[in-house]
């Protein structure tokens, strides 16, 4: 474990088991239909790629990359790279690594729901309730974490710590 990192809040274990967890219930409410899961980059790659392994469902998977602008930045969001398919008529499941302020979602979930998709839901790792000002209807979550900043499976601190297999804190550079 780096020495910046101050304290494990999911284990490598904890976080198969409860993709597990998600990966059956989104098998049982979406049977006999196909999905797209659209995985948000880049921090949502590690988790979308796990779920999908265990969904057992025909399932797509497209990528979406979004960039906002500055740091705290109220949702002025822009699509840099945008998904590959058209999503009309499609059940559509957006992964996300967090939702915390809830911005960039309200901005993605009005963008991609334009597009006409025959249902548009989230499935978030991680949920940071605290910080929410956006209420977001979230139809699968992870975790639910407190109020600190989180790196590791996906996650980052500029750039780094994202191939970390666990979730953890670490110190404030
Ligand atoms: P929101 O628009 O405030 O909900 O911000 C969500 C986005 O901010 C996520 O998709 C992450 O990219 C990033 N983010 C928020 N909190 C954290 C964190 O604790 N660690 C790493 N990235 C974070
Ligand atoms: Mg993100």
């Amino acid at each position: 474990m780096p020495d910046d990192v101050l304290e494990i809040l999911f284990t490598e274990d904890e976080i198969r088991g409860r993709v597990r967890e998600l990966a059956r219930q989104v098998t049982a409410d979406y049977a006999g239909r196909r999905l797209v899961l659209v995985s948000i980059l880049r921090g949502s790659v590690f988790f979308a790629t796990d779920l999908a392994r265990q969904i057992e469902l025909p399932l797509a998977m497209d990528f979406l990359s979004i960039s906002s602008y500055g740091e705290d930045s109220e949702g002025v969001v822009r699509i840099t790279k945008d998904l590959e398919e058209n999503i009309a008529g499609k059940d559509v499941l957006v992964i996300e690594d967090i939702v915390d302020t809830g911005f960039t979602l309200k901005y993605l979930l009005r963008t991609l729901g334009g597009r006409n998709p025959k249902s548009l839901e989230v499935c978030t790792l991680l949920d940071r309730r605290a910080r929410r000002i956006i209420d977001i209807d979230l139809k699968y979550i992870g975790f639910e974490i407190p109020d600190k900043f989180v790196v590791g499976y996906g996650l980052d601190y500029r750039q780094r710590y994202r191939n970390l297999p666990y979730i953890g804190v670490v110190k404030p550079a």
